[in-house]
């Protein structure tokens, strides 16, 4: 199978002021596209693995040659990270807090909104280097916020993601250089609360079925 760049369903400046407009160009033209091209490179080499999606192939990488585990790895859990972060941003139309279902979760499992907030920012603080924040769904269905290195996906540990937040210095330092904080702070406004809770009802569906 082939991967594509998906396209961003917002404007390159729909971020701003939050998120910049070069920052959008180079993540998502350069980076993103980068992460494809190398992914379908790896594939390529890799004819045992059609027919797997790439979400079946990165939760058991043993399935791929030894020697191309470490590029399919990083390449594929790029596609799939960055793929979800665009997906769960937008230019702040939506709510500014989760609503519905997924307010009830957030509730019973962090108590108010504000607590989880600060939690995830903690945790994504606490991420030394490169890697991401994540908010996902264990077996149980139950929420829990994890953080990965690199560009590790939870679903390689079992979790479904629902909202992720790139903590690579490439996602930021234009604007923020050295202030991480800051970006986290800003990317608040930033999230589709609409689309993660999409996400959290389509999990948790896959997961009563299970
Ligand atoms: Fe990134």
């Amino acid at each position: 199978m082939t991967y594509q760049l998906p396209s961003l369903p917002y404007a390159y400046d729909a971020l701003e002021p939050h998120v910049d407009t070069r920052t959008m160009e180079l993540h998502h033209g350069r980076r993103h596209a980068g992460y494809v091209e190398r992914l379908n490179h790896v594939l390529q080499q890799c004819t045992d693995l059609e027919g797997l999606s790439l979400e079946e192939i990165i939760s058991d990488i043993r399935v791929v040659p030894e020697e191309l585990r470490q590029e399919l790895r990083f390449n594929g859990g790029g596609h799939l990270n960055h793929s979800l972060f665009w997906h769960i941003l937008g230019p702040g139309k939506g709510p500014k807090r989760p609503e519905g279902q997924l307010l009830r979760a957030f509730e019973s499992t962090f108590g108010q909104i504000e607590a989880f907030r600060q939690e995830f920012a903690r945790a994504a603080l606490s991420r030394m280097g490169s890697g991401w924040a994540w908010l996902s769904l264990d077996n149980h269905a139950h929420l829990e916020i994890l953080t990965t290195p690199n560009e590790d996906s939870p679903i390689m540990l079992g979790y479904r993601p629902i909202l992720g937040l790139d903590l690579w210095e490439h996602a930021y330092y234009l604007k923020y250089p050295d202030r991480r904080e800051e970006y986290i702070q800003a990317w608040w406004n930033v999230v589709h609360w609409d689309k993660v809770a999409e996400l959290y009802v389509h999990f948790l569906e896959m997961v009563s079925r299970t």
